[in-house]
Formats: C-alpha cells, structure tokens, sequence
C-alpha cells in the first residue's frame, strides 16, 4: 500500500515514516506541499497515485489560534476541504486527523462520535469545521488526544524540560483526557488506510484517561530513572490557577469501543511513554 501523508514534517508525520512497516509512506513536509495550494494537492495526488491520503497538516498551536483564528481556519478548515475535495476527484480515501478540542468537554462519560462538536476555542471552532468539510467530501475523520512521540515538541518534552530545570512544577489537575503516543495512532491509521471500508468518523487514542498533573507526574518519576533531575514536586493545581489564552475542555475523553470494534490497536499510554523516555534513554547513553 501506498499512502501519501500531508504535513509529513509534523510529529505525527514522522511518526507514519517510522511506523511504515511493508507499506511505502510518502510524507510531504509543508516546504514541499502546502495544502492550501489547490494545484500543488492535485499534482501530488497524480505525481504518487497514493492508495490512500493522511492529511495530519495542521495549525496545532491551541494558544496560538486565539491570537491567529483566520489563519487556523484557513489551514484546519478551508485547506482540509481542499485536500478533501482532491481526493475525492480522483477517488482516493481520505483519513483526515482531528482532535477532542472539537468538544466543550461539559459532560462526564467518555464521548462517542456522534457527539456534537461544541468547541470551546479558535483552534476547535477551526478544527470542527474542517471535519465537516471533509466529512461533506465523503473522507474519514480520526479524532485522537494528547499526542505525544520522541518526535516532539510535546507536553513529554516540556515537562522533561521544567523537571531538570525546576524544583517544583505546577500542572493542572482537574482537566481529564486520555495521552496518545502517536506512532499508535499512526499504526490505527495504517490499518484504517487498508480497509476495503471506514466509518465517517472514529477515535482513536491512548488507553487510560487521566490528568494533565498525572501525566506530568509520570513523566518526572520516568525521567529520574535515567537524568539527575531538579524537580522534587510535581504540584496540582486548577484550570483556574493557570491562565491560558484559550480555554480548554475539563473532560474531552474520548470513546474508543469503535475503534476497538474495528480491531484497531487501543494501547495503554504508559506504554507508549516508556517507549518514548526509552528513546531518551538510548540517546544518553549514545553520548
Ligand atoms: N498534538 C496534539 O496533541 C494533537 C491532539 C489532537 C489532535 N491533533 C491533530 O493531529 C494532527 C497532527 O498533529 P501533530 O502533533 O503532528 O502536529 P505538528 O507536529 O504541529 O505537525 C503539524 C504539521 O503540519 C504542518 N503544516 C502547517 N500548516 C501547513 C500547511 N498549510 N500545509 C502543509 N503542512 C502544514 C506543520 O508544518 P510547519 O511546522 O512547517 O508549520 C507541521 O509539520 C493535527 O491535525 C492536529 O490538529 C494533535
């Protein structure tokens, strides 16, 4: 199989090259093709004759968005029908990747994909429009949370960073979602390009849903295995306490029995946390 991936520079990106297996992954970064340019898509599109596209390109900064929302837009909403439409025209599968700032996060049971979006800032207002668009164009959305890989930047790297600086690091606690290292994801999304058929829309994340304070705390306790660290507290606080441009959801956990139903692979986050502080830890002792 051969799949052509938008925004191949990004995170998830490099994650798909790493986790390509027998396929051949075609990941364009946006130096060699920005999905806002119409003519660039379609030449793409003829120029590989993918068996399938993953748009993972994305306007991802969430505090950003609030300063930058007809940029976001243009890229996470107008530009994904784009690359939605393209691969309609020429019939090629479209697995387009969102997100679960789609939702406000009010309520207090995992959410199902039926869920109506209700996003709470610039980046999900941008993000939900972009699902329906590709969802108008008859294309796949995968919503997943929390990424994270050795490929970074991701929160693992940020607090990686707070825990060998700071003695003591504040994290919010009460903001529930679930952690999803992205080469599972990019597995799930491998294994979704190769069906003959897909649902309009699944989730796909990490197993075990927690805090942003109980990831952090995971994080520090892994990074004191293999680096002298400064960090002796990892203290929580409130959503209150931690001023953000942009709000974001207290529950955005998302429901995973569709994916599972499909035999897509659900792993626990921890999992794929010890993988990626493993990474590190090959690279200190590389040094
Ligand atoms: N990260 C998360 O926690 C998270 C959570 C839920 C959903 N998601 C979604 O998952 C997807 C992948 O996220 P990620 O973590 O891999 O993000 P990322 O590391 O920021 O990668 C996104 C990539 O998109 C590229 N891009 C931006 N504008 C583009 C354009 N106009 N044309 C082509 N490429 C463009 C960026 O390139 P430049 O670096 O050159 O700008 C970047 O390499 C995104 O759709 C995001 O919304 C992410």
């Amino acid at each position: 199989m051969k799949l052509l991936v938008t925004g191949g520079g990004g995170q998830l990106g490099r994650s798909l090259v790493r986790r390509a297996g027998a396929h051949t992954v075609i990941a364009l970064p946006r130096s060699q093709l920005d999905i806002r340019d119409a003519s660039a898509l379609t030449a793409a599109l003829a120029a590989h004759a993918p068996d399938a596209v993953i748009n993972t390109a994305g306007f991802t900064g969430v505090d950003a968005a609030e300063h930058a929302p007809a940029l976001a837009s243009e890229v996470n909403a107008w530009a994904a029908g784009l690359v939605a439409r393209a691969c309609a025209e020429r019939g090629v599968p479209l697995l387009h990747v969102s997100t679960d700032y789609v939702f406000d996060g009010a309520g207090a049971r995992p959410i199902t994909e039926d869920a109506v979006p209700a996003p709470l800032n610039a980046y999900g207002r941008s993000k939900a429009e972009g699902e329906q668009r590709v969802r108008d164009a008859g294309g796949t959305v995968v919503r997943t949370s929390w990424l994270f890989a050795a490929a970074g930047p991701s929160f693992v790297h940020t607090i990686t960073r707070l825990a060998l600086r700071d003695r003591e690091i504040r994290v919010v606690a009460d903001q529930f979602g679930r952690p999803t290292w992205a080469p599972d994801l990019a597995d799930a999304l491998i294994a979704l390009a190769a069906m003959p058929e897909r649902p309009p829309c699944v989730h796909v994340c990490g197993d075990g849903a927690t805090t942003w304070h109980e990831f952090a705390a995971a994080i520090v306790e892994g990074v004191r295995i293999y680096r002298p660290i400064a960090c002796e507290r990892v203290v929580p606080i409130t959503t209150a306490e931690f001023a953000t441009p942009a709000r974001r959801p207290a529950y955005s956990v998302l429901d995973t029995t569709l994916a599972r139903t499909l035999g897509l692979p659900i792993r626990p986050w921890r999992l794929g946390l010890a993988r990626t502080l493993a990474e590190e830890l090959a690279k200190e002792i590389g040094r």
